[in-house]
């Protein structure tokens, strides 16, 4: 190959195209960035569908000198999906994977656990946190979030030697008495599902920054048109893709943004080794998804406004939780760190009977778990999310038996505001 013109890597063309994008407002970088021009030639405007598990060269030199390899850890469309998150987030780099949950297991074993390329048996017990006890490594995690990382944490991560504190991280007291130098993470969700608690990301990370520890946060209920936690200090942000950043609800994805070193270890250790990959078609839809994304995030956040001040006002709703309501007690927070205030609305009725009738006489909205579609999408959450936990764990996750979480959709807000109003007349 001497002599020859090298062809420039994915990874240079990106860089030169990064700083295009950077230059651009949100709603051109949502369409355009990691797309324009795309990783691989084609006078195509949209990318295909590289369906391929691998990539195949003429030569030993062309394979070493090529970026494409194996689907696992490197894709043309995952690529794009990449370039695309990590310019809406502000952040270096981003890797897509197979899902929410995947994503943010990922994040957390980059934080968590030591990258050992090669290591002799004995060695290993000797890595264990269970067998330093001098050093029992922490992770705190915040009264209220998603049931399946809480149970990532509690369960999971508790079988591996680290020991999860469960905090109120609104109260920061509550967080300051909470860290110690044992303390290696702070995972935040905000807003928090199901409750819509808002976390103040700027001082929770200062807080766990002075003790060298990380702080990672998921921002699926807001995605990035609403909300960018690295601005505000975060180290890694995750992102559930299935729900608002694709919006369309017909597929699985999630997302690691953050510094480049940290998430090219999440990409060749992590990804490699465990696995969970995203499908080529998968980010094919999520790319389509976000070219609409402030769009469709705008049109939530006004019907969500319309639908929970409805609610508020209706005699036989006990409570609703917004946080663009001036009831809602973080309200103040959620301007700070929020440009808009989500698609989610939290409501409680007044008894358990009124609840288990109200929920099937909804006739436009559908009652299924999941969010961020554009379909509106109500559950009855202690007994869908909630079903798998103790009555302990739900009175600490100040889950109410008669709450009900409203994804609120893309339809006319009079039409769902009629579907509740015919609901609540006759319970
Ligand atoms: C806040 C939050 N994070 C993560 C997840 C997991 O995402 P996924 O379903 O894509 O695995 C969910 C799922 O509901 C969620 O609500």
């Amino acid at each position: 190959m001497t002599g020859e013109k090298k062809t420039e890597t994915p990874d240079q063309k990106y860089k030169k195209s990064r700083e295009k994008w950077d230059k651009l407002q949100f709603d051109t970088q949502q369409g355009r960035a990691g797309e324009d021009p795309y990783p691989t030639a084609s006078g195509s405007l949209r990318i295909p569908l590289y369906s391929t598990k691998s990539y195949a060269y003429s030569s030993l030199s062309e394979l070493l000198e090529n970026h494409y390899s194996y689907s696992r850890t490197e894709n043309p469309n995952l690529y794009a999906l990449d370039q695309k998150l990590s310019t809406l987030h502000g952040g270096e780099s981003a890797v897509s994977v197979a899902s929410g949950m995947a994503a943010v297991h990922l994040a957390c074993s980059s934080i968590l656990q030591k990258r050992v390329e090669r290591i002799r048996p004995k060695k290993i017990n000797a890595l264990l946190p269970q067998n330093n006890p001098e050093d029992i490594p922490n992770i705190i995690i915040h009264t209220n979030q998603y049931t399946g990382v809480y149970r990532l944490f509690t369960n999971i991560y508790s079988q591996l030697g680290y020991m999860t504190k469960v905090v109120d991280m609104r109260d920061l007291s509550q967080l300051k008495n909470a860290i110690d130098e044992d303390t290696k993470l702070i995972f935040l969700e905000t807003p928090s599902n199901p409750n819509l608690d808002i976390l103040d990301i700027q001082q929770c990370a200062a807080l766990i920054h002075e003790v060298g520890g990380k702080c990672i946060v998921d921002n699926t209920f807001a995605s990035p048109a609403l909300q960018k936690p690295l601005s505000w200090g975060a180290d890694l942000v995750v992102e559930s893709l299935t729900k608002f950043v694709n919006g369309h609800g017909d597929t699985l994805g999630g997302a690691i943004i953050g510094p480049k070193n940290e998430l090219l270890n999440i990409r060749y250790f992590w990804l490699e080794t465990q696995g969970a990959v995203m499908h080529p078609f998968s980010a094919w839809l999520i790319l389509r998804g976000c070219r609409t994304l402030s769009l469709r995030m705008e049109r939530h956040c006004t019907n969500a406004m319309k639908l929970a001040q409805y609610l508020e006002d209706h005699p036989k709703v006990s409570r609703v939780i917004y946080p663009g309501l001036k009831s809602h007690p973080n309200h103040e927070l959620a301007k700070k760190q929020m440009s808009s205030f989500g698609g989610m609305i939290g409501f409680e009725l007044r008894s358990v009977d009124e609840c288990n009738k109200f929920i099937d006489l909804l006739k436009l909205i559908k009652v299924g778990v999941s969010l961020g579609d554009t379909t509106s999408l109500i559950e009855y959450t202690s007994v869908m999310t909630g079903i798998d936990l103790a009555s302990w764990e739900k009175r600490r996750m100040n889950l109410s038996n008669t709450h009900f979480r409203f994804s609120v959709g893309l339809e006319d807000p009079q039409d769902l505001i009629k579907d509740l109003e015919q609901a609540l007349n006759k319970i």
